[in-house]
């Protein structure tokens, strides 16, 4: 087996991940990589923020303030973005274009994440692609300084693959059922 092969058929989401996360400069060579995915027109639609420490708990307060109207809010969102050290915002940034629709930049910035993902898996980090119902509040926009022209598309939670992890069922699909010819 190729090591692509043996990296993309090994992935796997932690769900929980341990405080250890990768430093800038280590994110920075498999952003580079992860940019190969194919991009119609190299528009680069997409970017990504980084979020720790307190930018963490802030979107915690986004979440809560999206969650309900005052005295029905759900404080529990509070703690959701603490689940990991590292949480990496994956931001669709649709560019003016004439010939790419919003769709297919939006398919290159999906593609970018599950790239870094497994980029990260492959580097040991342990990854959970996120979303939920607010990911697209208004509170959650701001708290990320979006402009009007993009969108979140959720957040790479990373961390360290825990000691205990147990090795976690992996569904297999029958190939042949989504493979067909006309
Ligand atoms: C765009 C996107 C958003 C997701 N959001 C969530 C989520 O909010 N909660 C969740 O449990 N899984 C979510 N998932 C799925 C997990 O990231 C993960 O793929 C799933 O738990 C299956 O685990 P596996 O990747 O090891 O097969 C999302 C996946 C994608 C691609």
């Amino acid at each position: 087996m190729s090591k692509v092969l043996t990296a993309v058929a090994g992935r796997r989401s932690y769900s929980r991940v341990s405080v250890d996360a990768p430093s800038h400069a280590e994110l920075l060579p498999l952003v580079e990589a992860a940019a190969r995915v194919a991009d119609h027109g190299a528009l680069r639609p997409w970017r990504l923020i980084e979020l720790r420490g307190a930018a963490r708990e802030r979107l915690g307060e986004a979440l809560v303030a999206a969650s309900g109207k005052k005295g029905e809010r759900d404080p529990g969102m509070a703690a959701k973005p603490l689940r990991a050290e590292l949480l990496i915002a994956v931001v669709a940034s649709r560019q003016r274009s004439s010939k790419v629709p919003k769709w297919e930049q939006d398919a290159t910035a999906a593609g970018v994440a599950h790239m870094l993902s497994l980029l990260l898996a492959d580097a040991g980090w342990g990854v959970f692609w996120r979303t939920g119902p607010l990911t697209r509040a208004t509170t959650v926009r701001k708290m990320h300084k979006l402009a009007d022209t993009e969108e979140l598309l959720g957040w790479l939670y990373v961390g360290g693959v825990p000691a205990n992890a147990k090795a976690g069922k992996r569904l297999k699909i029958d190939p042949e059922k989504f493979l067909s010819a006309l």
